[in-house]
């Protein structure tokens, strides 16, 4: 039987756009969304027409130049945003106008202080609107999550009685646990009439980091459609984040059985494009696209990648387009990646020049957080012309090293590692990172005696 095809509707451009210091430019919205059509989105948010000029311009040329994704505007619900957002899609060979509306008692009574049968009149009087222009049309009841269920059912049965195709189901304040949400989701598929002609959509925030996992439980209860942004940008704690959510149902497909059309291999130059653009850095640890979602300091960890990058990797680096896994040379870094680095450049070491390195890399590795390969090289120069001892070394000052240590640190490791020898035909190619640019090389990797003996090399 087919998977279940989930559409992305991406909001990078949109929702995305809304967050603080992650405005853009029409020339710049355009670029991205080029990237998103290349990334294979379903459908790009491209703007909120009647916000201003400039996102009328950027929603009016994405429509204009993107033949393939379906293009959104955004407009609330009322006659002059329903009409200005339709005239900003007129050159769209996918036209969608998003209507959305307020449905949560809180958001009525202070907000748009009226009344819930003037919110349903609303709704239902937008969407009506909005058909008569656009066969596509989405409504969201924005605060659905804290909406009184009776209510948000009856405004979803009216909306897709008066032409609703998809229907949106926003988190918007990041409020909902994942099992809530998908209840939630289900409760609207049993009780809702005409629920089975329209999609329903996800649209949650993420201010308490849980926009992945309430998406991820919509989907299980029959959501087919899930709004998120690039990099997770958006108000406040942002969006679901796209590249999370394709990679969780590629990496799981025993949980999550369901396809999108993202070419993952694009994931993480659209992820490093919309930082270049916005000026706003992606995260280190952030999943699938931060610099460290690959990176490998700690000794063991380093140890296990080489020999096979299964034992530390569920998805590989190429795969979302990331060039490759790095190992960064730090103070948790054992032997084995510390050789291959030197293999990387050029050095080839016997076990003895090879403890006389490491032992000297642990104490500089300890003073610094990442060792270049300026740095490595300065220790490989001193050891094979035996300039320095190694019992100076607690006290030297290097040319280009920050102050020394006084101590040897990590001593433990060194000794413990003493008896592995380097003899074995086995091989891995893997990469090293260094300030002097990467090498790809298979090295022979050292037979170790003993499955301790393994762990103790990796420390
Ligand atoms: O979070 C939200 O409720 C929204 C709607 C406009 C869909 O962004
Ligand atoms: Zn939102």
């Amino acid at each position: 039987m087919d998977r279940p095809r989930i559409t992305i509707f991406d909001t990078t451009l949109r929702d995305g756009e809304q967050s603080p210091g992650c405005s853009m430019n029409v020339q710049e919205k355009l670029r991205l969304a080029q990237q998103l059509d290349r990334l294979g989105v379903d459908a790009i948010e491209a703007g909120f027409p009647i916000a201003s000029d400039g996102d009328f311009e950027a929603v009016q040329g994405i429509a204009a130049s993107l033949r393939r994704p379906i293009v959104a505007g955004l407009a609330r619900a009322c006659n002059g945003d329903v009409a200005r957002a339709w005239q900003a899609l007129q050159g769209a060979a996918r036209p969608r106008i998003h209507v959305f509306l307020a449905t949560s008692d809180i958001h009525l009574k202070y907000k748009l202080r009226i009344t819930r049968d003037q919110c349903l009149e609303q709704a239902r009087e937008a969407v009506r609107h909005a058909k008569s222009l656009c066969a596509d049309v989405e409504f969201s009841p924005e605060d659905a999550t804290r909406t009184e269920v009776a209510f948000l059912c009856q405004v979803v049965e009216a909306v897709i009685a008066a032409g609703a195709t998809t229907v949106n189901i926003p988190d918007t304040v990041g409020y909902s646990m994942p099992e809530e949400y998908g209840n939630l989701i289900r409760t609207l598929r049993e009780k809702v009439e005409g629920i089975d002609r329209v999609t329903i959509s996800t649209h949650c925030h993420n201010d308490l980091g849980l926009a992945v996992a309430n998406s991820l439980a919509g989907v299980q209860q029959g959501a087919r459609q899930v709004e998120c942004t690039i990099n997770g940008i958006g108000e406040r704690a942002g969006n679901a984040s796209l590249e999370e959510i394709v990679m969780a149902m590629r990496v799981r497909p025993d949980r999550y059985d369901y396809e999108t059309a993202v070419a993952s291999e694009h994931l993480y130059s659209a992820s490093q494009m919309l930082a270049e653009i916005t000026r706003v850095p992606v995260q280190p640890n952030k999943a699938i696209t931060g610099r460290n979602a690959f990176a490998h300091e700690a000794g063991i960890h380093q140890d296990g990648m080489l020999k096979n990058p299964l034992t530390y990797e569920i998805m590989t680096p190429q795969s979302v387009g990331v060039p490759d896994s790095r190992l960064v040379l730090g103070k948790h870094s054992g032997r084995h990646a510390l050789a291959l680095r030197c293999e990387q450049l050029g050095h080839q070491f016997e076990r003895r020049e090879l403890d006389e390195i490491y032992r000297r890399f642990v104490v500089l590795a300890d003073r610094i957080k990442k060792v270049q390969d300026s740095h490595l090289l300065e220790l490989i120069q001193d050891v094979s012309s035996g300039i320095v001892s190694s019992s100076d070394l607690a006290g030297r000052q290097g040319k280009k090293f920050p102050p020394a240590a006084a101590t040897l640190p990590f001593q433990r490791a060194v000794s413990a590692a003493a008896g592995a020898n380097s003899n074995s035909n086995d091989s891995h190619p893997a990469q090293i990172s260094g300030s002097a640019g990467q090498a790809s090389v298979s090295i022979p990797l050292p037979d170790h005696h003993s499955e301790q003996e393994d762990y103790l090399w990796g420390v």
